[in-house]
């Protein structure tokens, strides 16, 4: 009901969301992971919709329904992300990038279980980093001529608001959203604090759902007032 009267302030874009942890295989049972319900993308792929958006969600292994409209791909590990990403970013004029991106995977995965070998001893993991995904598509053509819009969020555990804005100059993207923790992992409510060229506002506590809304009409607004 509440989507009938939503103002279709995102008609005619296309949006790609990234959502959700990513899963780095150690062996064929095991893996490393980061804390991430998926909400918050779910709740902005869904809030995207609603402004009139077509949109793309590119999500990790979460367990939540699709929102309605929203084409979904999923997706396991940081590389099977950046190549659904880069499939779906040549036609996008936005792009949310939400997913807790896992910073590293094991160099080698076991294509068998690892076994203990009764010695005691543990298994050594070396990690080789994971291509930043948002940075990728923040240097790409389209995004460097004006014509794919970035945002970009950032988990920090403190200094908010000085790593925030590094990070959104270190990535290249007009708009970075830091999560005002302490720890929105897996809860409904959330408050966020938008990062741009000129300073930083709050979006203060609501429902994640809300909290969507009023980005995506945030970015609608953004975008309005870019020169043509
Ligand atoms: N991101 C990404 N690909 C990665 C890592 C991060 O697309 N390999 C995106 C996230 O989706 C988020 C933003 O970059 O939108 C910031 O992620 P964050 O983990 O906070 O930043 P990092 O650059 O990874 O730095 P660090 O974790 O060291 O703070
Ligand atoms: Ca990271």
């Amino acid at each position: 009901v509440i989507a009938f009267f939503t103002p279709k302030t995102l008609a005619g874009q296309r949006v790609l969301v990234t959502a959700g942890p990513t899963y780095e295989a150690i062996d064929p049972v095991r893996g490393i992971t980061n804390l991430s319900s998926g909400k918050m993308g779910f709740a902005i792929a869904r809030a995207a919709r609603e402004a009139g958006a077509d949109v793309t969600l590119v999500a990790g292994p979460v367990g939540l329904p699709t929102p309605r409209g929203v084409t979904r791909i999923d997706v396991k590990s940081a590389e099977n992300m950046l190549q659904a990403v880069t499939g779906s970013a040549q036609a996008a004029t936005v792009f949310i990038a939400t997913a807790a991106v896992a910073d590293w995977r094991p160099s080698a995965p076991s294509t068998q279980k690892i076994k203990k070998d009764g010695s005691g001893q543990t298994p050594q993991l070396a990690f080789t980093e994971n291509a930043d995904i948002l940075a990728t598509v923040a240097q790409s053509a389209a995004a460097l001529a004006g014509k794919l819009f970035c945002v970009g969020f950032a988990a920090e555990s403190h200094d908010l608001l000085e790593n925030a804005q590094a990070k959104r100059l270190r990535k290249n993207v007009p708009l970075l959203v830091g999560n005002i923790g302490p720890d929105t992992f897996g809860l409904d409510d959330n408050a966020l604090l938008l990062v741009d060229e000129r300073g930083s506002t709050e979006l203060p506590r609501a429902s994640k759902l809300l909290l969507a809304r009023r980005l995506v009409q945030e970015i609608a607004g953004r975008m309005a007032a870019r020169p043509a």
